[in-house]
């Protein structure tokens, strides 16, 4: 079976618990927990910041930590958030001046990069990335809520990223799609490419339980 990993979006989980909340998801199976950090500038709502991903990691949450910056500028939260203890941090293009600079800088703090493109974001940007990424993260829907309609020509896009990453020998680069995924449409996103999933609101506003919820989605993939 491919290594599919589940980042679980802390978006729509109950911030008045969230340590308890995280944890939960961590022992339910999730891989890795996914940190949407919204500015009220880059994209029209606001979040969290590093105080709170440093909250989880002295709650005692081991799991990587995949910081998701819809945020303009980057590079000073990108130091923030190596100090904060994430694991992972991604930037949209469009907020950075210098791309190439601000993931050398994830890089540099000992993190992994990775580089995220709206639906509309066309993949030319990738053209000169190649030995600088460690994730591609393709959104499914518009940055900025979570529990939005996943958009279908999202689909061929994330076919020929694998494409790409295939013919560029980097199989070590994840490729990460972000939002509207469900139980109905993993295994479409699945084979057409994707590798590592980002689900918020149909793990956090399910009726079932974190763990109920994250093993029908395992089961999905172990068949797909
Ligand atoms: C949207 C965020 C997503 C979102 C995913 O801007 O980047 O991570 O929270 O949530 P769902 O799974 O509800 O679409
Ligand atoms: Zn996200």
């Amino acid at each position: 079976m491919q290594n599919y990993k589940i980042a679980a979006s802390i978006l729509n989980a109950d911030f008045a618990k969230l340590g308890a909340e995280v944890t939960s998801v961590i022992e339910a199976g999730a891989d890795m927990i996914h940190f949407d950090v919204m500015d009220n500038h880059y994209v029209p709502n606001l979040t969290v910041g590093p105080i709170v991903c440093s909250a989880l990691k002295k709650y005692g949450i081991k799991a990587p930590i995949d910081v998701h910056l819809m945020t303009k500028p980057v590079d000073n939260l990108i130091l923030d958030f190596a100090k904060a203890g994430a694991d992972y941090i991604t930037i949209h293009p469009e907020a950075s001046e210098h791309i190439d600079r601000s993931l050398q800088l994830i890089r540099d703090a000992g993190l992994k990069a990775g580089l995220a493109f709206n639906p509309a974001t066309p993949l030319d940007y990738l053209e000169f990335l190649w030995d600088k990424l460690d994730l591609i993260l393709l959104m499914s829907v518009n940055p900025g809520f979570g529990g939005q309609k996943f958009i279908k020509s999202v689909l061929p896009k994330v076919s020929a990223v694998r494409k790409l990453i295939d013919s560029h020998k980097k199989s070590n680069i994840l490729l990460e799609v972000d939002g509207g995924v469900k139980l109905d449409n993993i295994d479409l996103i699945a084979k057409a490419g994707a590798d590592t999933f980002v689900i918020g609101s149909a793990i956090f506003q399910s009726r079932d339980s974190h763990k109920v919820t994250l093993n029908k989605f395992q089961k999905i993939l172990a068949s797909t």
